[in-house]
């Protein structure tokens, strides 16, 4: 199970920083399992890895097997809690070069996350002339970024193979009952995954919206499962070793002391889709009445050449949660050189993973001695069991941490206002009246 260190925030805390956070804890954990916290209804992410219906992941997992038998890329459109988690999934578990690796499964393209042309553009260059099938993701099924995209690989797929065919190619992951998505979806009949109601877009990952395109990309679905119902059974006990707790509790305390910024320092490139998914979990659920820590994230030991000056040096606003994997997948050890012109033959026969240990070692104390205190979150290895936990270790510490800011961590109201000034400069029907004040104001 994951493991918390808190070794390196003591000195930044007072004593009693857990004891006096003991109790709003047990409250905060009774409302995640009972669902009758503030923004109780979208909380069906908690018992989701032992409650999952077991039908539609039987069906996600025979669509996986039929897009890697006729389709040698796939792209998925989705943007925020509709996309992230996927990428962040398939990166850790396969890579980040995923697509350039000699593999039997199809390469994964991710499209609608933005407006930009050339990334557009790019993306059909890649696939138009390859076998291709489109997953398109949207609880709401209105986003505009998924919704553009979607109705361009829909009819690039129906140019290349006509309507019928193309219909075989397309799957659907929107809500069960509304939505402009649903509604196209049932007309045209695609296949559909749904969204559970209660499960909101950055609590998603493990629903049809992660799994399908994790599923094609190879990686065995059960094992993540049970990765997460195994922490979802950990973490319900309450008490001062229950790692959640331990976590939630650094960061309110931590944030009570005075620092505005969390950084996640990840030691791996495949983590850094990870990292912008937690980055959404956290910023989003937290973000609100002018509240929350600004979530951050840093890859080292490549970014300690850029950002850790700041980090060592600057502004003392911040602290870090450093993710940990105990065990690489290889190894690889370093040569001697008769001649030793580098001056390195004192690392000869060490595996270069005792040379990044010694790096984080060093890193985390020289951290410390300049002001940044250290949560240190330790999980096994880059495995489907291992990352389940993750996913699910993070997602339970938000709902608590959460609750102990007294936000409602399930909403995200503050995401409406962009959307609305965006309908209304584009000239969606309604939005009439806002259209012409922000023009007014814009031409100012
Ligand atoms: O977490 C969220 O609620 C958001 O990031 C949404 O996932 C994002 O805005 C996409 O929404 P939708 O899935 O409705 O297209």
């Amino acid at each position: 199970m994951i493991q918390v260190d808190l070794s390196n925030i003591r000195s930044f805390v007072p004593e009693d920083w857990f004891t006096s956070r003991q109790g709003r804890l047990e409250q905060a954990r009774a409302m995640l399992e009972a669902g009758n916290g503030p923004g109780g209804d979208f909380t069906g992410w908690v018992h989701l890895p032992r409650d999952y219906d077991r039908e539609e992941f039987a069906r996600i997992q025979k669509a996986a097997k039929k897009i890697q038998s006729d389709s040698q890329a796939l792209v998925v459109i989705g943007i925020g809690g509709s996309y992230l988690g996927a990428r962040a999934v398939v990166e850790l578990l396969k890579s980040p070069n995923y697509n350039l690796k000699q593999k039997n499964t199809p390469d994964i393209f991710f499209a609608g996350n933005g407006l930009s042309t050339d990334a557009l553009l790019e993306t059909i260059e890649l696939v138009k002339d390859r076998d291709f099938s489109v997953n398109v993701i949207s609880k709401s099924g209105t986003t505009t970024e998924p919704a553009v995209a979607f109705r361009i690989f829909k009819n690039l797929l129906e140019e290349k193979y006509g309507k019928d065919e193309a219909r075989k190619r397309i799957y659907a992951t929107t809500d069960a009952h509304k939505g402009a998505l649903k509604g196209l979806a049932d007309a045209e009949g695609y296949e559909e995954f749904v969204v559970p109601d209660a499960v909101g877009g950055r609590f998603s990952v493990l629903t049809a919206v992660g799994l399908l395109p994790i599923a094609v990309a190879g990686i065995d679905l059960e094992a993540l499962m049970d990765g997460a119902a195994q922490a979802m059974e950990a973490l319900a006990v309450p008490g001062a070793e229950n790692p959640a707790w331990q976590y939630a509790a650094a960061r309110h305390a931590l944030y009570t002391a005075g620092k505005s910024t969390e950084i996640l320092v990840g030691y791996e490139p495949s983590f850094r889709f990870f990292a912008e998914w937690w980055k959404q979990l956290y910023g989003e659920s937290e973000g609100k009445e002018h509240k929350g820590l600004f979530p951050a994230s840093v890859e080292f030991t490549a970014d300690l050449h850029s950002m850790g000056q700041y980090i060592q040096q600057g502004q003392r606003l911040m602290f870090e949660s450093v993710v940990r994997f105990q065990e690489s997948l290889g190894s690889y050890t370093i040569p001697n050189d008769p001649e030793n012109v580098d001056g390195l033959n004192f690392l000869s026969g060490k595996p270069l993973s005792f040379v990044a240990e010694q790096a984080l070692r060093g890193t985390l104390l020289a951290h410390v001695d300049g002001g940044v205190p250290n949560v240190v979150i330790q999980a096994l290895r880059r495995d489907e069991r291992t990352v389940g936990e993750l996913i699910y270790f993070f997602e339970y510490a938000c709902g608590l941490s959460g609750y102990l800011l007294e936000v409602n961590p399930f909403d995200q109201p503050g995401v409406e206002a962009y959307k609305k000034n965006m309908y209304a400069l584009l000239g969606k029907p309604g939005y009439e009246a806002q259209k012409a004040e922000l023009e007014a104001r814009l031409n100012g």
